[in-house]
């Protein structure tokens, strides 16, 4: 291990170990100030609790933020994906090109639009999908790519946007880890036929469960502003204003996807301060990259300089030569009372996904990422001494390991 663990790193070590003793580490925990709840409870006394002004207004502000056209709140990312792919005409005989590290959501919404979703490989350095294997999978069926910018950072959009256009393709984004991700002046979620966003606790930003898709295209925003809400030609509040309440059209069956007026409230007021949370984590990043950065047996995933990484997860690989695998260092940090996990199992390893993979697929880096990934406790508002005793520990056991 080239880091030497000096005395006084060990000292604090076992310090840190007694102050754990009746806390944990927790993985995530959301920041929900008391401005957030303050506005809640204004919006709990409005007599509309759905599909109402909140709604608009955080539709509107997200619009502005992301620079889109259009932005269509509904109750969860999966359901913004699943009404884009409808919206975009994708569905059955289709095929969309998804990567294979990402949460089951993104194949989920590709299989409910009636298309077959293809798995393709990552790359080693960034986790994003990989464009070579876009490629090769390319065919007459193929009708859409759906990246995912993983963990906050962008992928490489502009060469996906190229080939999305060279084969007349849709491209739809999930962004559901990158909330404020740009390159130059331009949002995620802007640089094909719609952007789909999560406001799940864990990400940048919460509405608790909660999603938007942003667009530039009126017949798009129609679509899913439709489909969110059964189908119906008005919105609850046009039911009450004028005419008969009741008389209403349903022109295409639709779903139930909406994003109440307390949702809204908490999106509104959380997304006033994305740009801070988003530099908090930012710090965080960096700060455990600097500690792990000489750690023979840690990989890092570089920060960025420019507003291309909003920093979702905190990740390491712990490579080939650590004498402690990374499934030991999990157990190990648990039983300190420190939770990590993995983002996340590779789709093509799930039992309902198996159907859509063929013998000659390779998935060589998800399955070797698989292996050696770990997410680490990070959050914004994350404490400096826990942030220590992360670091501390995981320095601890992997030294450990190495006199065995
Ligand atoms: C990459 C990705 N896509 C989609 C989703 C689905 O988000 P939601 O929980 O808002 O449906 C998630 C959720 O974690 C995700 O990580």
């Amino acid at each position: 291990m080239v880091q030497i663990i000096n005395k006084h790193i060990l000292q604090s070590f076992f310090k840190m170990k007694v102050d754990l003793m009746n806390e944990t580490i927790p993985l995530f925990l959301p920041d929900i100030t008391n401005e957030d709840k303050k506005a809640i409870l204004e919006t709990l006394n409005k007599a509309l609790l759905t599909d109402g002004p909140k709604l608009r207004e955080f539709e509107s502000s997200f619009a502005k933020f992301t620079g889109a056209k259009y932005a269509i709140g509904v109750s969860n990312a999966t359901s913004a994906l699943h009404l884009s792919l409808l919206a975009n005409n994708v569905g059955k005989g289709d095929e969309v090109i998804i990567p294979d590290m990402t949460f089951v959501a993104t194949a989920n919404a590709v299989i409910h639009s009636g298309a077959t979703p293809v798995f393709v490989d990552v790359e080693m350095n960034s986790m994003n999908i990989s464009v070579d294997s876009i490629k090769e999978k390319i065919n007459k069926k193929t009708k859409a790519i759906l990246p995912v910018h993983f963990a906050g950072k962008v992928c490489n959009i502009k060469q996906i946007v190229k080939i999305v256009k060279e084969n007349n393709l849709k491209l739809i984004e999930d962004c559901a880890h990158a909330i404020g991700a740009r390159v130059g002046k331009n949002h995620v979620g802007t640089f094909g036929n719609s952007g789909c966003f999560s406001f799940y606790p864990t990400k940048n930003i919460t509405t608790i469960e909660g999603g938007m898709v942003i667009t530039d295209s009126k017949e798009i925003a129609e679509k899913i502003s439709l489909l969110r809400n059964h189908g119906l030609t008005k919105t609850l509040s046009q039911r009450y204003s004028k005419g008969m309440p009741w008389d209403y059209d349903v022109i295409q069956s639709g779903y139930n996807y909406r994003l109440d007026e307390i949702r809204s409230t908490l999106g509104i007021s959380q997304l006033k301060r994305i740009r801070k949370l988003n530099q908090n984590r930012k710090k965080i990043y960096e700060y455990y990259n600097k500690k792990f950065k000489n750690v023979e047996e840690i990989i890092t995933f570089p920060s960025s300089e420019k507003e291309e990484h909003v920093y979702h997860l905190y990740m390491i690989r712990i490579n080939k030569k650590s004498k402690v695998s990374r499934d030991k260092l999990f157990s190990k940090l648990l039983k300190l009372g420190i939770k990590t996990t993995v983002h996340y199992k590779p789709l093509h390893k799930f039992s309902a996904f198996k159907k859509f993979i063929k013998s000659n697929n390779k998935f060589n880096n998800s399955n070797q990422l698989y292996n050696e990934i770990l997410s680490l406790p990070f959050y914004p508002n994350m404490p400096k001494n826990h942030q220590e005793c992360v670091i501390t520990s995981i320095l601890k056991i992997l030294e450990k390991g190495n006199k065995k």
